[in-house]
């Protein structure tokens, strides 16, 4: 990711926490009307400066890796409240609008929340895919119908979720899915706090790192990298969500 396009970001992601506050209340509303949550900002404000950040990143995602495309994405980050959701969300939306059939998982089983974000629910999701007991096309939902996007939820939580997550299954499904669609989001948990996002970096593509610009460590997003490169995973780079001020930091 350059330096511009980083800039960018952190600039309209901050923009879209000052909008999200101001205009909380109304988008609630909306998002009542319209089943979407107002964290789903490329959809309620498709032209706003936030908006622009996630299409800044999903040129980065389309245009820098062309030796090595990457198409099955994992975004994690080492703590929780980080911005992943969200990110895996957006990102979903903004590829989606550009054509790129596109599916998003959430991986995140301990406390899934994509359902929430686009207004689903979740009955059934790639848990009762793992067990076999729905196939793909069974449990994907498309939250908006303009969009070739669809969405698996969690489904019901799993006793035993990084073993699940580790199975033979999972790798099967990936293979699957892969052939099926342009780009794959997998959201998930915190990876400071479980091995969940390990064993899930290890099946992709590529890992995008979201990182909140007032609560996060730097030592935790270099122990977080550590940890994801020592499995071999590709990490393509960090987002940074929270930004306030005119201060701007780098990682
Ligand atoms: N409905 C909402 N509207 C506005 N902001 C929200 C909403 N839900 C959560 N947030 C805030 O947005 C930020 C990012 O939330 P998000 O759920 O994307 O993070 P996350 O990293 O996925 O969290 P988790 O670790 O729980 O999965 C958090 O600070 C959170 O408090
Ligand atoms: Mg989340």
């Amino acid at each position: 990711m350059t330096r511009r396009n980083y800039e960018a970001q952190q600039a309209a992601l901050t923009q879209q926490r000052m909008v999200g506050n101001e205009q909380a209340t109304l988008q609630r509303e909306e998002a009542k009307n319209s089943g979407t949550s107002a964290r789903l900002i490329t959809v309620s404000e498709p032209a706003g400066a936030a908006s622009e950040a996630y299409r800044s990143l999903r040129t980065s995602l389309l245009y820098t890796q062309v030796d090595r495309p990457t198409k099955v994405l994992l975004v994690t980050s080492a703590g929780s409240e980080e911005g992943k959701t969200t990110v895996c969300a957006n990102l979903g939306v903004v590829l989606a609008q550009a054509g790129k059939n596109t599916l998003i998982i959430d991986c995140d089983l301990r406390r899934p929340a994509v359902h929430k974000v686009f207004g689903l629910r979740n009955i059934a999701g790639i848990v009762d895919i793992l067990a076999d007991e729905r196939s793909l096309s069974e449990s994907w939902q498309e939250p908006l119908p303009d969009l070739s996007l669809k969405v698996v939820t969690a489904g019901p939580l799993p006793p035993n979720p990084a073993e699940l997550l580790s199975s033979r299954r999972l790798s099967q499904f990936l293979a699957e899915v892969r052939s099926e669609f342009d780009y794959v989001l997998i959201d998930s948990p915190p990876a400071r706090l479980v091995s969940d996002p390990i064993i899930l970096a290890t099946q992709g593509d590529g890992v995008l790192l979201t990182l909140d610009a007032q609560t996060t460590r730097k030592v935790d997003v270099r122990r977080t990298v550590r940890s994801l490169t020592t499995v071999g995973a590709n990490v393509l780079g960090t987002v940074m969500t929270n930004v306030k001020g005119t201060k701007q930091a780098y990682y």
